[in-house]
């Protein structure tokens, strides 16, 4: 077993696009990016190598850094093993940009899968404000172990605003937090108890076991990413000193706001700035997990990763270097969005039905979708139409994570009362706690079409707790968009 402190932080290489082009259409500069997704092998336990599936099979995969307004292109190219080595399902995957409004046929959908030895060309337009994004496995029914495995990379949007608000380069850090358990032979181990959650006893930052990163004494940006399956996090700093959030899933928060801890569902991002002016050359802070309701706990859970504060000297050139912005994005259309735009509420109830051991959202499943030839709707909303869905965890032995594609949401309510001060930003992902009621709302659009919702604890989202809503169209309209149909993977004869 790995012991906490050991192993030094690092962060994935930066994807480079294969070529730049102009997109005739609009004159707009295009990337271009390969992914292959392949088995490879990680360093994760002293004696012992792990086996994994990555992209470019490394875990996480690279991180891919583009400017707004300039669009991407991502081909993943499936060269996995026909079977999973130990689950033996079909790796079949399909690429999710988490956090991007992609059209319908490149957004992941999770039933259009791509077959080893095929490869799909995603077309993602980056045209929303600066964020943190994801791109991760998706494949139907076998998500959790697919992203388990390490199909989960970070993908970031840049923009003018928050490159003069916020450090960037090596003062812009990554943290993407999973869990794992492992079997004495070094291979990863899984066990989702009866589709209620996988709860490892190692936590990874970056695929690292509980390491240690050197910090100079200045004022640090981290993109934190849970990409655990299940487990949730309360994360705080061994001083107890206060952080500040600056970010949420969506990009800028109106203005940042001051936390000691805060709870972090799965796929939730949030970018928090950490002053280490304040502390001495030698000393050692911890970033700690002090954990929420229903997750299962080990010895070494509570801890995160290590800060080692080191004299190298700060280029005070740089005003991040100790400045906090007081005023962030306080103009966002998401955080604009107020009750009286409302034209349509819904309610929508996440559950467990104790007869099957599944789990429904609004009332369905993915089953239910696959049966209707993927007609079955949780709702049909209009274009750019301003909508109000409470979602209700009536349960007290769950907490759900629920993720609402194409959209950033903005939460107005939990149980009545005001969010989390930290949550006052663009969300695509509320932590649904136990008992809990919130109330979210968006405007639909850009595009029309068939998006998933579901829950992002990924063992409830595969048995089978995902539903989708149809932007404008109605059923059986003819949807050039068809998420099944648009857009097939090829074969890859490299
Ligand atoms: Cu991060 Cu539908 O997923
Ligand atoms: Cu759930």
């Amino acid at each position: 077993m790995p012991r906490p402190y050991r192993a030094a932080f690092i962060q994935p290489p930066v994807l480079r696009p294969y070529s730049v082009g102009i997109e005739p259409a609009d004159g707009a500069k295009v990337e271009n990016y390969v992914v292959t997704q392949m088995a490879g092998t990680a360093k994760i336990l002293p004696r012992l190598s792990t086996p994994i599936l990555g992209y470019n099979g490394i875990f996480p995969g690279p991180t891919i850094e583009v400017e707004r307004g300039t669009k991407t292109t991502l081909t993943v190219k499936n060269k996995l093993p026909a079977t999973h080595p130990t689950h033996g399902h079909v790796l079949a995957t399909s690429t999710h940009l988490h956090g991007s409004a992609s059209l319908p046929q490149y957004d992941g959908y999770a039933s259009d899968v791509t077959m080893p030895g095929f490869q799909k060309k995603y077309y993602f337009p980056n045209f929303q404000p600066a964020r943190t994004l994801w791109y991760h496995d998706h494949g139907v029914h076998y998500t959790a172990q697919n992203a388990y495995s390490g199909l989960a990379a970070q993908y970031r949007i840049h923009d003018p605003q928050e490159r003069g608000l916020l450090p960037q380069g090596e003062f812009d850090v990554g943290l993407t937090i999973t869990d794992a358990m492992f079997a004495a032979n070094g291979a990863m181990g899984y066990d989702d108890n009866t589709h209620s959650g996988l709860w490892g006893d190692v936590i990874l930052v970056n695929g690292v076991p509980w390491p240690v990163m050197k910090v100079k004494r200045r004022i640090y940006r981290f993109r934190v990413l849970n990409a655990s399956i299940s487990r949730s996090l309360r994360l705080a700093l061994s001083t107890n000193d206060a952080m500040t959030m600056v970010a949420t899933d969506g990009g800028l928060m109106p203005a940042p706001v001051t936390v000691t801890s805060w709870r972090h569902g799965g796929a939730e991002r949030y970018e928090v700035l950490i002053d280490f002016s304040k502390y001495k050359v030698g000393q050692r802070v911890e970033l700690r997990n002090l954990s929420n309701k229903n997750n299962v706990d080990y010895d070494n859970t509570n801890k995160v990763m290590a800060f080692d504060v080191v004299g190298d000297p700060v280029d005070k050139s740089d005003t991040t270097w100790n400045t906090v912005p007081t005023v962030l994005a306080p103009n966002t259309d998401v955080m604009g969005l107020t009750k009286g735009m409302v034209e349509q509420k819904r309610y929508m109830r996440v559950a467990r039905d104790d007869k099957t051991n599944m789990w429904t959202i609004g009332g369905s499943s993915w089953a239910e979708v696959i049966a209707s030839g993927y007609q079955k709707v949780f709702a049909q909303v209009a274009m750019d139409s301003v909508e109000e869905w409470e979602i209700e965890n009536k349960s007290g032995g769950w907490f759900h994570p629920v993720h609402i594609h194409l959209v950033d949401f903005k939460i107005i309510s939990r149980n009545g009362k005001a969010p989390m001060p930290y949550e006052a930003g663009p969300k695509d992902v509320v932590y649904v706690g136990e008992g809990e009621k919130v109330k979210v709302l968006m405007r639909f659009g850009p595009h029309k079409g068939r998006y998933m919702v579901h829950c992002h604890n990924l063992p409830h989202e595969d048995h089978d707790m995902m539903t989708q809503f149809r932007v404008a169209l109605n059923a059986n309209e003819v949807d050039e968009h068809d998420p099944m149909t648009a857009a097939r993977p090829e074969w890859d004869n490299d």
